[in-house]
């Protein structure tokens, strides 16, 4: 058999993450423009499409496929292409799993559970209604708990996604900790990352170093750092007075490039080799040229085998000029 795949820096990839949609059913002010432009159909990747990627994917040693968005629950045909996919399950992949907004999953969690699904990473940055709104702009939170009630009560992990944003949900994020406390799920902060286009609230102004929540938390808590690493980027700290654990992803106050196992593809095909990075791979032209996967599989080696070091995130370079205009909605995060 042909090798896996594995990048110049000796790094095996064996996680892909495909964003499905560009769509969504909420605004968040960190991910999308009010009024968003949103891709012609013609130009998103078919189900088919979609699945052929991930199967060459996973023949070229994917273990691990997250389906994103955009919302990837919003897209018509969705569940039908999760069961497709489920049949590698064991099979060469061991995890399918998703990242979702929560608006969907009440009436979705039980057929994913059934289907094979184990975990789901859902968005929830506070649990205040009306911060909520104003973070998601189109989200409600009872439909988000919901969601989550009807994951926990299929089975299904959770693990809640907090992006911490100063001046915004910085206060309550303690409410969090204790309600994934109290229901069992993980939870995991995120640096706010400079991506998508600068509006009236800027990221920069918005941005705010996890560290200042550890500290905020080791006032209250002992704090023992777990050396493991689940393969994703989060680093996880124990309260020690709980046993609880919390995840900290902080791309910008301390990567975790050197041991990236990732890569991800748009809704168009793009392939990313990395989320901080532009160069990218056209998928969908040689999965569109031939029912052969001969040319794709060649594509996506030649894009592997360029994979950068790491990623460009700066905040204390000039303002606007960190920015990334690439929208998170397009690259699924
Ligand atoms: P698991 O570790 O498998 O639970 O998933 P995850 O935390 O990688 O996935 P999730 O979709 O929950 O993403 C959480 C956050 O991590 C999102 O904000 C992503 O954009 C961010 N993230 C995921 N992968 C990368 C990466 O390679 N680089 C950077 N900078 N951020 C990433
Ligand atoms: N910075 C950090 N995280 C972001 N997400 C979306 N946009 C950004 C951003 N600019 C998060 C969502 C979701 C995950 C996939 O990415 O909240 O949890
Ligand atoms: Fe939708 Fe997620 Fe973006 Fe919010 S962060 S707008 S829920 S894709």
């Amino acid at each position: 058999p042909l090798p896996a795949l594995i990048d110049p820096f000796a790094r095996p990839i064996t996680y892909l993450r495909v964003s499905v949609t560009d769509r969504c059913d909420f605004r968040c002010v960190y991910c999308m423009a009010e009024h968003m432009q949103f891709l012609p159909k013609a130009d998103l990747l078919t189900l088919e499409e979609l699945d052929r990627l991930c199967t060459a994917f996973i023949g070229l040693g994917v273990r691990k496929l997250r389906i994103t968005g955009g919302e990837p629950l919003v897209r018509r045909g969705i569940m039908g292409f999760f069961r497709n996919v489920a049949r590698h399950l064991g099979q060469g992949l061991d995890e399918l799993t998703l990242t979702t907004n929560g608006s969907q999953l009440a009436r979705h969690a039980a057929e994913l559970a059934e289907i094979g699904v184990r975990r789901v990473n859902v968005s929830l940055d506070t649990l205040d209604p009306d911060k909520f709104a104003a973070i998601t702009r189109w989200g409600r939170l009872p439909q988000v708990l919901d969601g989550v009630r009807a994951a926990t009560a299929a089975g299904l992990r959770v693990k809640i996604n907090a992006v911490a944003l100063k001046g915004v949900n910085d206060a309550e994020l303690f409410d969090l900790v204790r309600w994934c406390g109290d229901e069992g799920h993980d939870l995991t902060f995120i640096e706010v990352m400079p991506m998508g286009e600068m509006g009236e609230e800027n990221r920069l102004d918005q941005y705010w170093p996890l560290s200042d929540l550890r500290a905020q938390l080791a006032e209250r808590f002992t704090l023992i750092d777990l050396a493991e690493r689940t393969g994703g980027p989060a680093r996880y700290v124990k309260l020690a007075e709980t046993g609880q654990k919390i995840g900290f992803i902080t791309p910008l106050t301390h990567n975790f490039c050197e041991s990236c196992n990732r890569v991800r593809v748009t809704c168009t095909g793009e392939l990313f080799m990395c989320l901080g990075q532009e160069d990218n791979a056209d998928l969908r032209a040689p999965l569109r040229a031939s029912p052969d996967d001969a040319a794709l599989e060649q594509t996506i080696r030649a894009a592997i085998a360029r994979k950068p070091k790491g990623h460009d995130f700066d905040y204390s370079r000039q303002k606007v000029d960190g920015q990334m205009t690439r929208h998170m909605s397009h690259t699924g995060g």
